[in-house]
């Protein structure tokens, strides 16, 4: 009875998934589901999967069908779902069995939730890949004590992604580390979906182009810099076809974008930090702005519609390319920046150039200039990625066209707050003078803040009073 190597809880889309994942990996696996029919119809669905799988129809008997020590596995939904499962399965566990939480968690409550399992086994990992991620090869970010960890890793690194042979399955620290890097993960995956949003309009309403030539134009750029999950799926969202109508899929799609919190939580924490990652904030400020549809609407009555037109001899779709890999660079500069600043401000020692590499394939922002990432990464983990020489280089050769993308965009009503974030952070980055000395002055004239002098010292005061 007592055979299974693990269990799961929870046989919502992900946790199925990664149920037939583990079992297909060659490991016996005990499920179990708060509605029973749903625990009956997956294992009837396994297939060939079936037999390495026990089906279970209360948590004491999934608890019984594990071996010991136990490891179980939290797929349920983030928040006090997570507490309850806990606080109801913990009774039934010796205090050498494990509990892993591998849905999307607040990190912060996985610090806490750690802290209250005091010695009793606990992780906190964040997984990446979606349905297909899950069943075929997630990327997995784990957090909690190393030793617990090593007691499942065989398991983690064989149903992880592979990259030319190495298993996208690492320990990122103590506590919450695995689910802060998953958060901003998902931070980097709304600001490049935002990005690659923006072009599609700038495609879409500046340059008329229509779908088919837009679905053309990504998957020509996902064989060049741009290779990416991301860029490959726009591409294929943009060919799509609506079964329905005939209408392009785009078309009938309401422009309202949905969003379960990672990436607030990421702009909140980055607050926190100060760490500074505008092109994440803008994108999700994107998505808040665009569930407004009808204050939208109202908007365009109001003002007028933008122009919009741009001629084709002013912006080009290669400028486009060259405009979106700058951008991809800047979001991925930005989020290592806050994990570099979380790493310090937690103690926790994040292994930047792994995560790099955790995330080279399984995960949604997979790209391919991830490895070069890594690299530079390894070479000067403390350097922001933009001054790292690959991509020094590359935004040497493309901001140019980012900033022609955001000006004609801006000259014809078209809103890029991504891209025009990604481009902000990258002329404040490249000024050596710039304008806070004005800030310090307003801060001194009403609040005596006191400011620094270039030519030396601080707490000093303008001679405002005397004005
Ligand atoms: C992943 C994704 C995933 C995310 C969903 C929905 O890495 O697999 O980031 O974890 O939660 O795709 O996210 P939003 O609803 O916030 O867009």
């Amino acid at each position: 009875m007592s055979s299974a190597e693990i269990g799961l809880i929870g046989l919502g889309t992900m946790g199925a998934a990664l149920a037939l994942n583990i079992a297909d990996n060659g490991f016996d696996i005990a499920v179990w589901n708060r509605t029973t029919q749903r625990t009956r119809d997956f294992h009837k669905a396994a297939g060939d999967l079936a037999d390495r799988i026990t089906p279970t129809e209360s948590l004491k008997d999934l608890v019984a069908a594990i071996a010991k020590p136990r490891a179980i596995i939290l797929m349920v939904p983030a928040g006090d779902a997570v507490d309850d499962q806990t606080a109801a399965l913990r009774p039934l566990l010796d205090d050498n069995d494990m509990i892993i939480d591998a849905g999307n968690a607040n990190f912060h409550d996985t610090n806490r939730r750690a802290r209250d399992a005091g010695d009793l086994p606990f992780l906190g990992i964040g997984v990446s890949g979606g349905e297909e991620g899950a069943r075929f090869g997630p990327s997995i970010m784990g957090g909690g004590k190393r030793t617990h960890w090593d007691r499942v890793a065989h398991i983690l690194t064989a149903i992880a992604a592979d990259h030319k042979g190495t298993a996208c399955a690492t320990w990122m620290g103590e506590e919450g580390a695995g689910h802060f890097v998953k958060a901003v993960h998902n931070g980097i995956e709304y600001a490049d979906m935002q990005m690659i949003a923006e072009v599609y309009g700038i495609m879409r309403d500046g340059l008329g182009l229509d779908h088919h030539t837009i679905a053309d134009h990504f998957a020509t750029w996902d064989k060049g810099p741009l290779q990416s999950y991301l860029v490959e799926i726009s591409g294929k969202v943009a060919a799509a076809t609506d079964p329905k109508t005939g209408q392009p899929m785009l078309d009938v799609i309401v422009d309202a974008a949905g969003q379960k919190g990672t990436g607030r939580w990421t702009v909140i924490e980055a607050q926190h930090l100060a760490a500074p990652i505008p092109a994440i904030e803008a994108a999700v400020v994107a998505r808040n702005l665009s569930s407004q549809r009808d204050t939208r609407a109202a908007g365009e009555a109001l003002f007028g519609t933008a122009p919009h037109h741009i001629p084709h001899d002013t912006l080009s779709v290669d400028t486009l390319e060259q405009a979106l890999i700058a951008g991809k660079i800047l979001c991925y500069a930005q989020g290592f920046d806050m994990i570099a600043k979380a790493s310090d401000e937690f103690g926790w020692a994040l292994p930047l150039p792994e995560i790099a590499k955790v995330w080279r394939a399984g995960c949604i922002i997979r790209s391919a200039m991830l490895d070069d990432m890594a690299s530079a990464l390894q070479d000067d983990p403390d350097r922001n990625l933009m001054f790292a020489p690959a991509f020094s280089d590359a935004l040497k050769s493309n901001h140019d066209a980012l900033r022609q993308a955001v000006a004609q965009s801006a000259l014809h009503g078209i809103a890029l707050p991504a891209l025009s974030s990604g481009l902000a952070y990258f002329d404040a980055m490249r000024t050596a003078r710039g304008t806070a000395n004005m800030i310090q002055g307003q801060r001194d004239f009403f609040g005596a803040h006191g400011f620094a002098r270039i030519d030396g010292g601080s707490g000093h005061h303008g001679p405002w009073g005397s004005e």
